[in-house]
C-alpha cells in the first residue's frame, strides 16, 4: 500500500540491493530519514528480480558488484526492461569496462560510496523525476502513434469516399447522357411516327373507298421506308454520342462538340434559340465578333486531340448548353429580351500553345455577382426544378478526371463559360 505525505504525494517505496550487511542498514536508515520507504533489503540480483515482481517498488537502489550469479547490471537490466522499475547505481566500483555496461542498462543515475545523505537525496529525487518524465513521453508516443494510426485511417476512408462519389458522378453523368439522348430521339421520332400515323389511317379510307391499288401500295411503302430510314438513322446518330469509356482514351474535343449539337440543335431550334459554333486558331477576340465559319463547316479539319472521357466531357458540354437554353428562356419568360432578338449559344474553341480553350456564351440572364463563387457548390439553383448538381458535376470531370479547369467568365450580355483541357 502506498503511503501519502501531508502534501498529498505518496512515500516512495525503495528497494536496496546491498550484500554487504551493514552498508545495507546504514542505506535504510538515511532513506528513512529523508521520508523514503525501504520495502527491503536483499542481497542478490535474483532477490531484486523477485521482490519487484512482487512487491513493484517505485526505484531501485542496487549495487553491482553482487554474490550469486546475475550481478547488478543483469539485475538492473531486467528491472527496467520487464518490470519499467528505475534503477539507481550504488557502487564503489569504477573500472571502465564496467561502467560502460552500466551505461547499456540505462541506469537512472550513479552514486558512489561513501556519500551524503543530501547527495543520496538528489540522486534519487533527480531519478525519479527523470522516470515520471520518460512515462510520460512513453505515453505521449503512443497517443501519438495511436493518433497517427487513426489519421492514417481517416486519410484512407476520405479518399476512398471521395474516389466513389467521384465514380458516382461519372456513373451519374453516364444515365443523364442516356436520358438526353432518349430525349433526343423521342423529338426527332415524333414528325415521322405522326407521317406513318397517318399513311395508316389513310390505308383503311382508301380501302373503304376502293381507291386501294398497286400504285397507292407502292406509294405508301415508299413513304413508309423513308420514315423509317429517318428513324434508324435517328439511331445511328445518337448510339455514336453514348459510349461509356472506363479508361482515359485520345478523343477530337471538335468531334465530340459536333455530337453534342447534333444531339441537342433541334430541340433548341424548337425554342428559337441559335447554336453555332466558331473554331479560332489565333488568340484574336472573340467576344462580340460575327460569326462566319460553323465548327462542322471548318476547311482544316484540324483535329483538337485530348486525353480524357469523351462520353463525360460531352455531358458536360450538354450541361453547359443546358444550362444556357434555361437561362435564355428565363430572360424571354420575364421579357427582358426586346421583341426581335433571339436567344444565342455560341460555342468558340480556342487552341493555345499546349492547351484548348472551349467558350460557351449565352445571351441568356447572365450570373450576378453576389452567387458567382456558389455556382459550382453541389445541390446550388436558383431554378425551382434545378438539383444544382450540374456546375458541379462538369467541375469534378473537367478537373478531377481530365486535370483541366471549369470557371466563368464576365460577361456584358449573359454568362460565358470557360473549360481548359491540355492538348
Ligand atoms: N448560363 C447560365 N446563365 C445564368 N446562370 C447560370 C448559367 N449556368 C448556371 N447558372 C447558375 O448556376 C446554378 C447552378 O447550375 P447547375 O447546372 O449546377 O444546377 P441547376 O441548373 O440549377 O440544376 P440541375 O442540377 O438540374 O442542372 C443555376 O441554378 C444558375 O443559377
Ligand atoms: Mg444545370
Amino acid at each position: 500500500m502506498q503511503i501519502r505525505d501531508k502534501l498529498g504525494n505518496s512515500t516512495k517505496r525503495i528497494l536496496v540491493v546491498e550484500d554487504e550487511w551493514i552498508i545495507a542498514m546504514n542505506l535504510k536508515e538515511m532513506l528513512e530519514s529523508l521520508g523514503y520507504e525501504v520495502i527491503s533489503l536483499v542481497h542478490t540480483g535474483e532477490e531484486a528480480v523477485r521482490v519487484s515482481e512482487a512487491e513493484h517498488p517505485n526505484i531501485v537502489l542496487m549495487d553491482i558488484l553482487l554474490r550469486g550469479k546475475m550481478d547488478g547490471i543483469e539485475a538492473a537490466d531486467y528491472l527496467y526492461s520487464i518490470l519499467d522499475v528505475p534503477v539507481v547505481y550504488i557502487t564503489s566500483f569504477t573500472d571502465e569496462r564496467t561502467l560502460e555496461r552500466a551505461k547499456e542498462s540505462e541506469p537512472f543515475g550513479y552514486i558512489l560510496k561513501p556519500f551524503e545523505k543530501r547527495e543520496l537525496h538528489i540522486v534519487i529525487e533527480m531519478a525519479l523525476y527523470k522516470h515520471e518524465m520518460d512515462k510520460r513521453l512513453k505515453e505521449k508516443t503512443k497517443q501519438l502513434e495511436e493518433l497517427n494510426r487513426n489519421l492514417e485511417t481517416r486519410v484512407k476512408e476520405e479518399i476512398e469516399k471521395g474516389r466513389k462519389k467521384d465514380r458516382m458522378i461519372i456513373q451519374q453523368s453516364k444515365l443523364m447522357a442516356m436520358g438526353e439522348m432518349m430525349v433526343a430521339i423521342a423529338h426527332q421520332w415524333r414528325q415521322p411516327l405522326n407521317v406513318i400515323g397517318l399513311l395508316v389511317q389513310d390505308l383503311e379510307d382508301a380501302y373503304n373507298f376502293g381507291e386501294v391499288d398497286k400504285q397507292y401500295i407502292k406509294d405508301m411503302t415508299v413513304e413508309s421506308m423513308a420514315q423509317l430510314a429517318f428513324m434508324s438513322k435517328t439511331i445511328s446518330d445518337f448510339t455514336n454520342f453514348f459510349k461509356p469509356v472506363n479508361e482515359k482514351v485520345l478523343f477530337d474535343v471538335k468531334v465530340a462538340i459536333e455530337e453534342v449539337i447534333t444531339l441537342v440543335h433541334t430541340r433548341l431550334e424548337s425554342s428559337q434559340i441559335i447554336l453555332d459554333c466558331e473554331f479560332k486558331r489565333s488568340t484574336a477576340d472573340y467576344i462580340g465578333s460575327d460569326y462566319t465559319t460553323s465548327l462542322l463547316q471548318d476547311a482544316s479539319h484540324g483535329q483538337i486531340i485530348v486525353k480524357g472521357y469523351p462520353d463525360a466531357f460531352k455531358q458536360v458540354i450538354l450541361i453547359i448548353i443546358n444550362n444556357a437554353r434555361d437561362s435564355i428562356l428565363r430572360k424571354r419568360q420575364d421579357e427582358l429580351f426586346s421583341s426581335n432578338r433571339k436567344g444565342l449559344i455560341r460555342i468558340i474553341l480556342q487552341e493555345q500553345a499546349g492547351y484548348v480553350v472551349i467558350r460557351v456564351r449565352d445571351n441568356g440572364v447572365g450570373i450576378a455577382e453576389d452567387i458567382c463563387d456558389r455556382i459550382f457548390e453541389p445541390y446550388f439553383t436558383t431554378k425551382d426544378s434545378g438539383i444544382g448538381i450540374g456546375l458541379y458535376m462538369s467541375k469534378i470531370i473537367i478537373e478531377n478526371h481530365m486535370s483541366g479547369k471549369l470557371y466563368t467568365e464576365n460577361a456584358d450580355d449573359g454568362a460565358i463559360f470557360c473549360i481548359e483541357l491540355n492538348i
